[in-house]
Order: C-alpha cells, then structure tokens, then sequence
C-alpha cells in the first residue's frame, strides 16, 4: 500500500482520522450531558422522597447524598465551564457514591450483612421505603446514576482530540452553548419534580384525625385484605413481614391503647428521643407514607390487632 501514498489519499485518510475523533467528541459530550441528567433527576428524586412523600433518609442514604448533591452542582459548573478536567472532578465523587450504594444494597439483601447495621438512631438502614418488583430499592436506583455518570467519564476521559479542540466548546445540540444547554436540562428536571411535589401535597389528607369520631366506624369499604396490603406496602419495611409477627409493634402496646391512640401515633410518629421511645429507633409520621386515610388507619389498626392477637 506504500506506492499507493499519494497526496489525495493521504488527506483523505486525514480527514477520516478528524471525522472519527470529532465523532468520538460527539459521544463524550453527549455522555456528559447524560451524567448531568442522571445527577439531577437523581438529586431531585431523593429530595422529593424525603421532603415530599416524607420518608427518613438513613445513614447510608446521606452518605450517597453527600457524593451526589455536589455531583449534580459540579457537572453543571463543569459543563458551563468548559472544563476538559470534568470527568476527573465527578469520578472523585461518582466512584466513593456507588461504593456508598453497593454497600447499602448489600445491606438490605444480604442478611449475612444486617450485623454491620450502622445506624443507632433513626430508620434502619437495612428498611427500604421502595421495592419496585420487589426488586429495585432506592440505593439501587442511586447506584445506576452514580454508574451512568461513572461510564460517562471514562467516555470521555478516552477522547483524543485534535490539538485546539475542547469537545466541551458546544452543547448537545450544537445550536445552544453549554450554559444555555444546562440550564434548560436542570430547569426542565427540577421543574418537573417541583410539579409532581405539589401535586402530591394537595392530595395529601390533612395530617391530624378527628378524635371524635369512633374508631368503630369500620367502613365496609376498608377490607381486611386492603388493609394487609397497606401494611405490606407501608410497614413492612420497617416492621418486616405480618407472617413474621410485626416486629417493633408490642403486643401490650396495642393492648394498653386504644384504637384512637394507635391511630394518632401512627399519624404523629415517634422521635428516637420521645419518652416512650423503645428501640431507641424513630417510627416516622405516618409510617413515612402520604395519603393513608383515616378510614385505611383504623383498617391498618384493626389488623395490627389481629396479627398480634389484641
Ligand atoms: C422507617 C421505619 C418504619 C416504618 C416505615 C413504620 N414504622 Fe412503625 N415503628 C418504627 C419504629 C423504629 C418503631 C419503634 C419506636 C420505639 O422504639 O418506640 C415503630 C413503632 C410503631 C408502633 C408502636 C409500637 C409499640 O410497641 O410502641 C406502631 C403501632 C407502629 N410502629 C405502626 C406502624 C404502621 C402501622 C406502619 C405503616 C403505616 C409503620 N409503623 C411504619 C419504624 C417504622
């Protein structure tokens, strides 16, 4: 092929080399832009978990918020920036925040784990609000960011430009800069979850419960079986399965108080520092769930007895 080296195939053998790596650009900004979504939809999501719907970060949980709220500020200042070193800044807090979720996810499944339970005080770490498919939890879902940001890097990171070439010069869409391009994929996420938040909280009952009203007044409506699924889907987390007998919810408790007092500290929680604090572990307002209505209480209330024989 030497004798073949001419002029005209040489450049064209260029320009192939500039194509292929302007290319390979393409891919490593539009990686980071993923990451940058990944950071913020993952920021977001775990604001609306905790401000929203009110469930108690654990331990674990703040450790992985500690390395993905700065991810998310980062990516978007090292985008606007420009700054080639991107990659390099996010893999110091992407990797420490997967390492963070392996181990809250092996925490949660693996029983042989639950001894290094670390958190004294609060929501147990090994309890999980969320088990889509009985499957997919939080830590999981905070995992796949952190990676998705992770590959996101080593794309980039694996660019060889072409010397006075920054593939960070434009945005995704070569048409809008960088800051315009950031600030319309951070706007568009924060103003979705803001939305989805307010219109969670105006279906949220109001917190109190009328202590007038029977607890007797069962409503056909509000079956055994609905209430089992409520507390499958609301309690078990924390108080682990019926069939294994409701752990935390002591039998003399239930006995002592009446169906209005249970109602009202479900309602109301407890802080690891009441007085009649037990586990020296705090039961959250409502079970940490939005939405349950007086009428699903007393079913939950009624079902509580049953299992636990009061
Ligand atoms: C995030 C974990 C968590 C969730 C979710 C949770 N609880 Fe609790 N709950 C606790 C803890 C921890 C205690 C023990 C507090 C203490 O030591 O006094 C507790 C205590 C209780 C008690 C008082 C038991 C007693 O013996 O004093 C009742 C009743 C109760 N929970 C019902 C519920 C119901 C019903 C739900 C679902 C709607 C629920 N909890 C969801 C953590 C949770």
């Amino acid at each position: 092929m030497a004798t073949a080296k001419v002029d005209g195939l040489a450049s064209y053998e260029a320009e192939d080399a500039i194509a292929s790596r302007s290319s390979r650009g393409t891919l490593a900004r539009t990686a980071m832009y993923v990451a940058l979504a990944a950071a913020w939809i993952a920021t977001c999501g775990s604001l609306y978990m905790s401000e929203v719907l009110g469930w108690i970060p654990c331990l674990w949980c703040w450790y992985q918020r500690i390395a993905m709220y700065p991810l998310a500020v980062i990516l978007a200042a090292g985008l606007v920036l420009r700054d080639r070193n991107l990659p390099k800044y996010a893999l110091c807090l992407a990797i420490p925040g997967a390492l963070a979720s392996v181990y809250h996810i092996l925490l949660q499944k693996v029983p042989a784990f639950a001894r290094f339970e670390s958190c004294v005080v609060g929501v147990p770490c090994s309890a999980d609000y969320l088990n889509l498919f009985g499957f997919i939890t939080i830590p999981m879902l905070a995992l796949a960011a952190f990676a998705i940001v992770i590959v996101a890097c080593v794309i980039a990171l694996s660019v060889r430009e072409p010397a006075g070439e920054n593939y960070l010069a434009y945005g995704p869409l070569t048409v809008l800069s960088p800051a315009a391009s950031v600030g319309l994929i951070v706007a568009a996420i924060v103003a979705l979850f803001v939305l989805s938040g307010a219109m969670t909280r105006s279906r949220q009952p109001a917190p109190s419960i009328a202590t007038s009203a029977p607890a007797a007044a069962l409503p056909a409506g509000a079956s055994r079986e609905a209430a089992a699924a409520l507390y499958e889907q609301a309690c078990a987390g924390c108080h682990g399965p019926a069939n294994a007998g409701m752990q935390l919810i002591r039998a003399e408790y239930l006995r002592e108080h009446s169906d209005l007092e249970v109602m009202a500290l479900i309602r109301a929680g407890r802080s690891a520092t009441d007085p009649d604090n037990f586990s020296g572990k705090a039961m959250p307002a409502n079970g940490g769930q939005i939405g349950i209505s007086d009428e699903q209480l007393a079913a939950l209330v009624h079902y509580l007895r049953e299992v636990r024989g009061n």
